[in-house]
């Protein structure tokens, strides 16, 4: 069977990952995989980086869409994806997550007839001004097969009035549903111990279980004056007041928004404090030992919340509501808004209970391999 595999950022080339390795490893005679790549991230640091460490294919097109407003972004890579879904005419479209790739692939295929593979579906923040929450609606619901990574995942499809019980065979309106685990946890345990020869800590001079992992990106706190604000000098304070290191990987579009809508008072501050180590975006393992020796996380995005479970290391979430509940259900994470005096207080009570137990809530790390063979039976 032939798979046409859509990625565009960051988080779905290291998701696509997963499914390569698996190709590779166990169904290359049987399985063949062409990548789209949209160009919606395309930095070295945010893009390239990747395929060499990850040892991802090279994609086999690039659109090179780059950033623009949703509407024109989304509508160049509707058209690209259309004209290589001619050309290439797979069985199956395999997208990842929530971004506006994943919901270009969804449309375009979905109204050529091809099957579409939702991986990273029935995720739900149920709060609609989150471009991603549009983008996990439309895909969900015109996909042929959809695979939850969580039972949260299951139980939001079902209310919204998918059949958990349908037979094959799967169309577009008679969907399959099946929870084959996250391969996101796939990756991370793949990569684990290959990311124990990075030299990172030691570049950045921090020493194991001392330093804290931050990261910044979601459009509602990057675009926001004070969410900005108020989550900058929360970094800044603990810093400062604690005499900890702070780590920031920073997105390319916070070091943007930061420039323009941080005073230029508080940008010095923050840039003479020795303690709040700002620095690009960096590799998978590189953030993989970064998290895995980290005492603490604090993020707004959903995979790196998702790594600190892994990794058994609490988590203070910068929004307001999560599509992974289990995590914080569990006592693993704490959700902080942008609220300087909850990122503060949480800051402080995971110091005195740091025992974060990682259960099993996103399967044995074999995800990817069971969502391929699944395709195969069917
Ligand atoms: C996108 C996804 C978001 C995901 C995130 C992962 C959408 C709507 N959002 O958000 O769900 O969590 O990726 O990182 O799809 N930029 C660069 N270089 C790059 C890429 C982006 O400079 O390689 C800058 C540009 O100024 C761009 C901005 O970042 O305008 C935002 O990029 P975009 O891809 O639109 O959204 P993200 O915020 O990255
Ligand atoms: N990541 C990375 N380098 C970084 C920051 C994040 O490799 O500097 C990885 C991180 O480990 C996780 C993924 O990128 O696997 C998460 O992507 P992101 O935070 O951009 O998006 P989200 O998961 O919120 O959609």
């Amino acid at each position: 069977i032939k798979i046409l595999t859509i990625i565009g950022a960051r988080p779905q080339i290291i998701k696509a990952a997963a499914i390569s390795r698996s190709i590779k490893n166990k169904f290359q005679t049987k399985i063949k995989e062409v990548i789209v790549h949209t160009g919606q991230h395309y930095d070295a640091n945010m893009s390239e980086v990747f395929f060499e460490e990850l040892q991802i294919p090279k994609p086999d097109y690039n659109l090179n869409i780059g950033s623009g407003k949703h509407g024109n972004q989304t509508g160049k890579m509707i058209s690209g994806i259309e004209e290589i879904l001619e050309t290439e005419k797979p069985n199956f479209m395999v997208i990842y997550g929530d971004t506006n790739s994943t919901l270009a692939g969804a449309i375009s295929a979905s109204k050529m007839h091809v099957q579409v593979v939702h991986i990273e579906a029935g995720l739900r923040s149920f709060n609609k001004s989150m471009p991603e929450e549009i983008n996990r609606i439309v895909s969900d619901h015109v996909s042929t097969y959809l695979f939850p990574p969580t039972q949260t995942g299951v139980d939001n499809l079902k209310r919204e009035g998918f059949n958990l019980e349908s037979n094959p065979p799967f169309t577009i309106d008679n969907p399959g549903i099946f929870n084959l685990g996250d391969v996101m946890l796939d990756n991370s345990l793949y990569f684990s111990e290959i990311a124990e020869s990075s030299n990172v800590l030691e570049i950045l001079d921090l020493e194991k279980n001392k330093y804290v992992l931050a990261t910044i990106h979601r459009n509602n706190n990057t675009d926001d004056k004070e969410r900005l604000k108020q989550i900058f000098k929360s970094l800044h304070h603990i810093s400062r007041q604690e005499n900890v290191k702070i780590v920031l990987p920073l997105h390319p579009r916070t070091l943007k928004q930061r420039k323009v809508l941080l005073d230029e008072s508080f940008s010095k501050e923050l840039d003479e404090n020795k303690n709040l180590i700002i620095i690009e975006p960096v590799s998978f393992l590189e953030m993989i030992a970064l998290e895995k020796n980290a005492k603490l996380i604090i993020t707004d995005s959903g995979g790196v919340q998702k790594e600190a479970f892994f990794f058994s290391k609490p988590c203070i979430i910068l929004r307001q509501e999560t599509e992974w509940v289990e995590i914080v259900e569990s006592g693993a994470a704490r959700l902080c808004d942008a609220n300087f005096e909850m990122i503060i207080e949480s800051y402080y009570w995971f110091d005195k209970n740091q025992n974060i137990q990682a259960a099993n809530l996103y399967g044995d790390g074999t995800a990817a391999e069971k969502i391929l063979q699944l395709l195969l039976n069917d």
